[in-house]
């Protein structure tokens, strides 16, 4: 197939890249490096230096033999967008099958730093969305998005959390619903418009959209990664660190991993590679025009308490000293509730997940370890509150 990724050289971009080309298929990312200037901005870098994009397809090419097309540009600017679906983007003749949306601001904390930072997040998130759906629609009605959206999206309800959506009965009548969503950032809201938007546009052009609702992703390494060259942007900051990878950071470090108030939050997690074998299956498993699929794209749940047990765990084993500290919750959130999401809908389609468990945490602090001297610390506590 012919696979187009927006936002190809970040986090889960670039590896994503790398597997599906791995797998035969033709691939062509995009990326405008928002990601690697704000890093710059906030002077947080990742703990491993990360080549450019000609740079890593080069590396790529050398130890696969596999290409992977790549170009610069804003998708929010809808010329280019357009070029990335002739192909003229990568000076190809060439339309993508399949789209994989990653390419949106994915932080909590920086929508919610100032005013420019939440109108940047919104915008960027929900144009460069729009403009994917009329790609769509002017230059392969057939091809199939498959967009990045998060758990995050549900909040913590009182009841069972489906995957996308509710059936309602009311006054003796019934209804199927996207299932409410209670958004806890700005960056959250524009992750549930966007979901919203391509739910409209499946109903209006009959446009086929998988939405696949991911909880926070841990580890650096994929099957395809094993050269510190090929390896993703790793941050451990407080503003795009995701929590497990900046424990670990925070353990090497030697400084008390930071638990948000009481602990109790409950989210669902998964490995890096886990992302990489939903997004695979989503693909080879598409949505049929005019459907809005939603799946839930977790592995397992943990309290914040209970990862931070983990680290303890496996930082036992790697000989490292963990400490735990509970801080001040900069965050609007319930800190213990009710969480029981369904997340069976991957797993049908063949997903095998890689729990977290206290030796994958060690082998991970013992890869940490090795760059410690890169480590800098103060870019780990929280620095933004939401009020
Ligand atoms: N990483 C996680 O734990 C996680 C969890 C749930 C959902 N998600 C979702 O997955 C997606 C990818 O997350 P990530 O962690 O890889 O984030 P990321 O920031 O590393 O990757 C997104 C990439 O998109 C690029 N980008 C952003 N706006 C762009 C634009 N207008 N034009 C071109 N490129 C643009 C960025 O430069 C970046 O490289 C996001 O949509 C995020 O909401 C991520």
């Amino acid at each position: 197939m012919n696979i187009l990724i927006l936002g190809g050289d970040g986090y889960l971009g670039w590896p994503t890249a790398m597997h599906l080309s791995a797998q035969g298929h033709s691939v062509a990312v995009v990326d405008n490096y928002f990601r690697r200037k704000a890093c710059d901005e906030l002077q947080s870098p990742p703990l491993l230096p990360v080549p450019d994009l000609g740079e890593r397809t080069r590396l790529w090419q050398a130890a696969s033999n596999h290409t992977v097309h790549c170009a610069e540009g804003d998708l929010c600017v809808w010329e280019f967008m357009q070029d990335c679906f002739t192909g003229k983007a990568f000076g190809l003749d060439w339309t993508p099958d399949a789209v994989v949306h990653y390419a949106e601001q994915p932080s909590a904390p920086y929508s919610m730093m100032d005013r420019d930072k939440a109108a940047f997040t919104l915008s960027n998130n929900l144009m460069s969305t729009m403009n994917l759906v009329q790609a769509v629609k002017e230059f392969n009605p057939a091809c199939h998005i498959v967009k990045l959206g998060t758990m995050g999206v549900y909040g913590t309800p009182d009841i069972d959390i489906e995957e996308g959506y509710l059936d309602v009965d009311y006054k003796g009548r019934s209804h199927r619903f996207l299932y409410p969503k209670t958004p806890g950032s700005l960056y959250h809201l524009t992750k549930a418009q966007d979901g919203d938007m391509l739910y409209f546009y499946c109903r209006i052009w009959d446009i086929r959209v998988t939405d696949l609702n991911q909880g926070p992703v841990y580890g650096i390494f994929t099957d395809q990664s094993d050269d510190e060259q090929l390896a993703t942007i790793f941050n451990y900051d407080d503003v795009f660190g995701t929590v497990v990878n900046r424990f670990l950071v925070q353990a090497v470090a030697g400084i008390p991993l930071t638990v948000y108030g009481k602990g109790g939050q409950t989210r669902g997690y998964l490995d890096l590679r886990d992302t990489l074998a939903c997004v695979e299956l989503a693909i080879l498993n598409p949505a049929q025009a005019g459907e809005y699929k939603v799946y839930n794209q977790i592995t397992e749940t943990f309290t914040v308490n209970e990862l931070a047990e983990l680290i303890l765990e496996g930082g036992k084993q790697a000989g490292i000293d963990v400490t735990v500290k509970n801080i001040e919750n900069p965050r609007r959130e319930a800190e213990e509730h009710y969480y029981n999401p369904t997340y069976t809908g991957l797993k049908d389609l063949g997903l095998e997940p890689h729990l977290l468990t206290s030796d994958k945490v060690a082998r991970m602090l013992e890869f940490v370890a090795r760059h410690k001297g890169r480590i800098r610390e103060d870019a780990i506590m929280p620095k933004v509150k939401w009020t």
